[in-house]
């Protein structure tokens, strides 16, 4: 794997860590003539999709020894992976973030969920003050270890909201607040910032500062990891003490392209908002995939689905849907929508809009409105956003 990510050697924590997630039971190595030639792990997560927190097969540390390359060692892989899941009813979905967003297309995963790099200018007095009763919030600043109970309330509270977040264990809590000196990059280490209400935690940031200065004035960056907050007022708080950070320049933070902070910014021209693909999500078995999740409102469509990779999922699907989830059945019946299984993982989390993906030429319509009552249906409020890499 190291090879594969350039060669860098990782220090002992780092392999603590990465092995305290690990599951080796699950994840696969390809041997060619006898030697490893590729990695990819296999976690079992629980994610939060439109209806609820789910079992997902998370898919990462995908890595072909450089002198095999371009063989096909990724494709069996994945191949591999994604059969073992059917075979043997695991998880019927799976979800990876990618170091290259064109790489997993072709097995059938679509981008599910984008988050967008924000800049706000500290100068600029770039926050609207009435989001929220922020009167009684306090914010305390410290260490992420100093406050692992109140970051662990706020995180469960919170989790529940938002398709692509993560539950979390002991092992994947305390990756969240991993800060390894060899991974800062010049930055200073991982500092938190809790929201209380009441003496009860309401909220946190996680964050870290780069020194920077314009001359001799210090124009230091502060880089938001993860914020979570249980109401408006705390939403608020925890954002106007990022912004009056000592020496802080500018906050830069990776959100939810529906973030809050989005609708609080005074000048929302000025923040620069840039989108990156962040969860690719693959349907394993489009049946019991649909069945898991929830549904913004009654429909019954007929879905002709193409999947090379996974030809038990060829076929036309009934799905009948509603706020309590879905019934998805084999049918002969005519079918309203063709899609490929791309497509279908594409809005899965209910981020992406399938109306869009129609408009584009990848959903047909073969029933007029169908495309519509599907849109709206799989769409959800919140829109999916996943704060850690797997
Ligand atoms: C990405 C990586 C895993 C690919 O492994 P591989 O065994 O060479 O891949 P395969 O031979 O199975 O390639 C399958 C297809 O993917 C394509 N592909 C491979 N790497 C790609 C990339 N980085 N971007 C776009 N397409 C890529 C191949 O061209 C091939 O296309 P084809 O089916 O049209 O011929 C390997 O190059 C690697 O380890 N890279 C560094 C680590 C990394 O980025 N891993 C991905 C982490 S999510």
């Amino acid at each position: 794997m190291e090879l594969a990510y350039g060669g860098y050697g990782h220090s002992a924590d780092y392999h603590a860590s990465a092995a305290s997630i690990f599951e080796p039971k699950r994840s696969l190595v390809a041997r060619t003539g006898g030697r490893v030639s590729g990695t990819c792990a296999v976690y079992s997560l629980e994610m939060t999709l439109p209806g609820g927190p789910r079992p997902v097969a998370g898919l990462g540390y995908v890595s072909v020894a450089p002198e095999h390359r371009r063989r096909g060692v990724m494709s069996a892989m994945v191949r591999r992976v994604l059969h073992t899941l059917h075979d043997g009813g695991g998880e019927p979905v799976a979800a990876l973030n990618t170091t290259e967003a064109g790489i997993y297309g072709r097995f059938g995963f679509g981008l599910a969920s984008q988050a967008a790099k924000v800049r706000i200018h500290r100068h600029a007095r770039g926050l609207r003050l009435d989001g929220g009763d922020r009167t009684d919030r306090t914010v305390r600043i410290g260490e992420p270890a100093e406050h692992t109970a109140a970051l662990a309330a706020v995180y469960a509270h919170c989790v529940r909201e938002r398709p692509g977040t993560l539950g979390r264990n002991a092992a994947w809590a305390a990756r969240a607040v991993l800060d390894l000196p060899d991974h800062r990059g010049g930055s200073g280490r991982l500092l938190c910032m809790v929201a209380e209400q009441d003496g009860e935690p309401s909220g946190y940031a996680l964050y870290r500062l780069t020194a920077a200065w314009e001359g001799a004035v210090p124009r230091y960056e502060v880089s938001v990891r993860e914020l979570f907050a249980r109401d408006p007022g705390s939403h608020t708080a925890l954002w106007h003490a990022l912004l009056d950070v000592d020496l802080a320049g500018s906050v830069v933070a990776d959100r939810p392209v529906d973030d809050p902070v989005l609708a609080l910014l005074t000048d929302p021209r000025s923040a620069a908002p840039v989108l990156r693909d962040q969860l690719h999500v693959r349907l394993v078995d489009v049946d019991r995939a649909l069945e898991q999740r929830g549904y913004a409102t009654e429909t019954d469509l007929v879905l002709d689905v193409t999947d090379p990779l996974c030809p038990w999922n060829e076929r036309r699907f009934r799905l009948r849907t509603g706020p309590e989830g879905g019934e998805c059945r084999p049918t002969t019946a005519p079918a309203d929508l063709e899609l490929g299984v791309r497509e279908l993982g594409a809005v899965h989390l209910g981020g992406t809009s399938l109306g869009q993906l129609a408009r584009a030429g990848l959903v047909r319509e073969l029933r007029p409105g169908a495309v519509r009552a599907a849109a709206t249906a799989f769409r959800h409020d919140p829109a999916p956003f996943c704060p850690i890499v797997f």
